[in-house]
């Protein structure tokens, strides 16, 4: 029979104890768990609920426990029901009747918080630390391969010639954005539940401030009920989750629109790639399309989230033991894709020659033409107007920007003199967009720098 057993005759009946068991999802937070309990022997010893010869037994149970878990020696069964039970359970057959107090001032709602915020800390920071990594292997690449001119696109289609360092610099700074939301949701979790028992708090004088400073949050959170009730640091976290998938995401189809035959600038590097079972000539893109595709399931653990907590009256329901299901697959799923880009990122090489035709044919220049004459004080609008002008005599004449000649160019415009033809070069139209966070050289070299001594300063994760 369950530890709770005691206003029960039968107890519920094995398709119960299969149905509402969570080990399966919550085993894994065993080390929060004991962690929890540790804290929670400080507040009970602090408060002389129990004696220095207990604290120290219930310390040296929960060692134990630790230890068998860490070794598999104790394998807790479903009749368990969850890992603060398991833990509890095992530790009293170890001690005996003095880990029957543990339990005193506290409830599973208060340790279930409590062992979720550890838990989310540990992997918020390991996310953040992924997001650094993740930030150096783009720059790596802008390093590397940066200064190849590539075609910009707006609409899936080719706008104007810009160097590839500025794309990938453009990967890069939502994800040092996404470093900062996991700093944020990491301060707003820096508040500790233990202590607030089931929702009322306790009639026993503990200091719950103590468990607080052990335990490493800031202060013990301020409402009881709030404390077992709110779920919307798991929500933050899977926010901050699903907006890095959709990061990663639209990095991933780049990987495979650009490791694609048509565009054929990206080769990934092969320990990233798989075969075709049936065409023997594949490498294709997989890890990259598995990271698009499982954003869509980091946004289904986030609606899952929303979802449970909509309408549920304060302040625990059993529905909620459904959140850490979807908070660690969020979790879990986001760490692995972020390592998984950078990854690929490390062992890709652009051979961006690809582009070569891509950027002289086309009219990618012709914004070239226009700013061109701006420079002799046309005002843009007239000046744009002439470019296309420019443009349609090309089209006219079944070709690109490459059939003008400057006595063309003068007839169509005035202002235009012999040396506009040299402003039709793609790194020259790529180095003079100099203004800040254009594509230029020198303008990517300060987010260069930003980037790296940022991520540079990230703390390892633990
Ligand atoms: N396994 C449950 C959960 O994870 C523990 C909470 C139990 N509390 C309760 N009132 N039944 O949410």
């Amino acid at each position: 029979m369950p530890l709770w057993d005691g206003r029960f005759d039968e107890g519920p009946g094995s398709d119960m104890v299969a149905f509402s068991q969570s080990l399966d999802v919550d085993l894994r937070m065993w080390r929060e768990d004991v962690q929890g309990s540790r804290a929670h022997v400080a507040v009970l010893r602090e408060a002389a609920l129990i004696t220095d010869a207990e604290a120290t037994t219930l310390l040296e149970g929960l060692d134990r426990v630790a230890q068998e878990l860490s070794e598999g020696t104790f394998l807790p069964g479903p009749e368990l029901e969850d890992v603060h039970m398991a833990v509890e359970t095992r530790l009293t057959e170890i001690v005996g009747d003095v880990g029957k107090k543990l339990h005193t001032a506290r409830s599973r709602n208060d340790q279930v918080a409590t062992d979720v915020r550890l838990w989310l800390r540990t992997r918020l920071g390991r996310l953040r630390a992924g997001l650094a990594q993740l930030v150096q292997a783009l720059l790596e690449r802008v390093e590397a391969e940066g200064q190849a001119v590539i075609p910009g696109f707006t609409h899936l289609q080719r706008g104007q010639p810009i160097l590839l360092g500025h794309h990938l610099l453009a990967h890069a700074w939502p994800l040092q954005r996404d470093a900062s939301r996991v700093d944020d949701a990491l301060a707003r979790l820096d508040a500790c539940p233990l202590g607030a028992g089931a929702m009322a708090g306790t009639p026993h004088p503990i200091d719950r401030g103590v468990a607080a400073r052990q335990l490493g949050f800031s202060a013990p959170v301020p409402n009881a009920m709030d404390a077992v009730a709110a779920r919307d640091h798991l929500i933050e976290a899977a926010s901050v989750c699903a907006i890095v998938m959709s990061h990663l995401s639209r990095q991933a189809e780049e990987m495979v629109l650009w490791s694609s035959s048509e565009f054929g600038v990206l080769r990934m590097g092969e320990a990233y790639t798989t075969g075709s079972s049936i065409m023997p000539q594949k490498r294709n893109p997989d890890a990259a399309e598995l990271v698009r595709g499982k954003a869509g399931r980091v946004f289904g653990d986030l609606m899952a989230l929303l979802t449970m907590v909509k309408g549920l009256p304060l302040a625990y329901n059993r529905d909620l033991q459904e959140d850490r299901q979807a908070l660690f697959d969020a979790v879990d799923t986001t760490v692995a894709c972020v390592r998984i880009c950078s990854g690929i990122w490390h062992t890709s090489r652009f051979e961006a020659e690809g582009y070569e035709a891509a950027l002289q044919g086309d009219f990618l220049l012709a914004t070239e033409l226009a700013d061109y004459l701006v420079r002799k004080d046309v005002p843009f609008r007239d000046a744009h107007h002439a470019a296309g002008r420019a443009v349609a005599w090309c089209e006219a004449r079944g070709g690109d920007l490459s059939l003008l000649t400057a006595d063309a160019l003068m007839q169509i415009h005035a202002a235009f003199d012999a040396d506009a033809l040299t402003w039709l070069d793609p790194r020259g139209a790529a180095e003079r967009r100099a203004s800040l966070g254009g594509t230029a050289s020198a303008a990517m070299a300060p987010q260069v720098q930003s980037l790296s001594t940022w991520a540079e300063a990230v703390p390892e994760a633990s």
